[in-house]
């Protein structure tokens, strides 16, 4: 008999489309990029391993349907032909997230409402007493509905590792992402010169050993009704990487706490051997290898008055650069662009997202440039 297919999105940062296509065809998924994110079809395996799999998404949506709606008993008259027994069980929380774009129906609140109602009348009572809440999301653009159910729960770039934290972490999809789009692929000798908790180093870490970054977590496919538990545990066997290899990503930070922070995070990501910690300031780093690559995520500097005590540290590090990482390739987050020309490296914009609010651009410069 065919297995039923779910009609799939994967939701990824803007600009890192292109990276998660590529990862879910290395997953032998057929995969489409568009704006916002990836379609592609899946059985339940492949959609149990989008979510596994997955370093640079941020959570994978099922699509239930799309109708044209202009008023309310129309979207409960529709919403109540979904299928939703299939996703979501009697008695389960549930939180609807809505948007509306050029439309009649754009009171949020009601549609919520409506949707709720709707799932009463399908399944029962809703119940807030399920430790989990299944997310809906309803978006209404020009008239037309589309209704998604998220099989992600927690945002994916929560692993389960961070466990420990110092100031501004990156997001890890955002770290996965900057390493694919630097060429990193796991053979390369990898620097983090301000290691913070460690997500650079973690995320290399995870990328060489070719492990899953959600093997540690749970997701919201796992409350559906039709979840498969034995084909999940066959998911699972094959995500855990290959054994150990010889240490080649070193991980630095001046702060004492930020290091301790780091070793706890790779303890819990079960990667820490694979990473040397080293307590230090990045102005003293020497390269350990002729070629490889370097990255660096420095304070932004946010509070008034610390921005300009930046200056300095940029350019000691055009100058570590220039100097004893001359031939490697650097990649660093530029959160002011005034220091740039502190730096003093030929370099060229990679990336622009917004980290905690901050705009800030990904630099690079090949290990061919000086
Ligand atoms: C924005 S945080 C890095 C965040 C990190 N990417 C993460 O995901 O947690 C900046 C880090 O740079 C460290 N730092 C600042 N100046 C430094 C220096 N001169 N040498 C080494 N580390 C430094 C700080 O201690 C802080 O942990």
């Amino acid at each position: 008999m065919a297995q039923p297919r779910f009609d799939c999105f994967a939701v990824t940062p803007p600009g890192a489309e292109g990276l998660c296509a590529t990862e879910l065809k290395a997953l032998g998924i057929e995969a489409k990029a568009q704006a916002g994110g990836v379609a592609f079809e899946a059985i339940a395996r492949e959609l149990y391993r989008a979510n596994l799999w997955s370093r640079v998404a941020s959570r994978v949506l099922v699509r239930l349907g799309e109708f044209k709606c202009r008023d309310f008993p129309t979207l409960y008259k529709q919403l109540l032909k979904l299928p939703w027994g299939r996703f979501i069980s009697p008695g389960q929380a549930c939180g609807v997230r809505v948007s509306c774009q050029t439309s009649r129906l754009t009171h949020s609140g009601r549609i919520s409402e409506t949707v709720i109602a709707a799932l009463e009348k399908t399944l029962g009572e809703a119940s807030a007493a399920s430790a989990t809440e299944q997310l809906i999301f309803i978006r209404i653009e020009n008239d037309l509905c589309m209704v998604s159910i998220d099989s992600s729960g927690e945002l994916l770039h929560r692993r389960g590792y961070r466990k420990a934290m110092v100031a501004a972490p990156l997001r890890e999809n955002l770290a996965a992402a900057i390493l694919l789009k630097l060429g990193y692929d796991g053979s390369q000798v990898l620097v983090d010169a301000m290691t913070g908790s460690g997500t650079f180093a973690i995320e290399a870490a995870l990328i060489a050993a070719g492990t899953a970054p959600g093997r540690l977590r749970k997701f919201s496919f796992m409350d559906w009704p039709r979840y498969r538990p034995n084909v999940w545990a066959l998911c699972l066997q094959e995500s855990q990487g290959q054994a150990d290899a010889a240490v080649a990503i070193l991980a630095l930070d001046s702060d004492p706490l930020a290091i301790a922070a780091a070793r706890k995070n790779a303890v819990a990501a079960a990667v820490d051997t694979r990473i040397q910690f080293e307590e230090g300031p990045m102005e003293e780093l020497q390269a350990p290898a002729a070629t490889g690559i370097l990255v660096m995520n420095p304070p932004y500097g946010e509070r008034l008055g610390d921005v300009e005590r930046l200056r300095p540290m940029y350019a000691d590090f055009g100058k570590l650069c220039r100097g004893a990482f001359r031939g490697w390739t650097i990649g660093w987050i530029l959160a002011q662009r005034k220091f740039e020309s502190e730096v003093r490296i030929g370099c060229r914009r990679l990336w622009s997202f917004s980290n905690g609010g901050i705009k800030v651009d990904i630099r690079k410069r090949s290990g061919q440039e000086k």
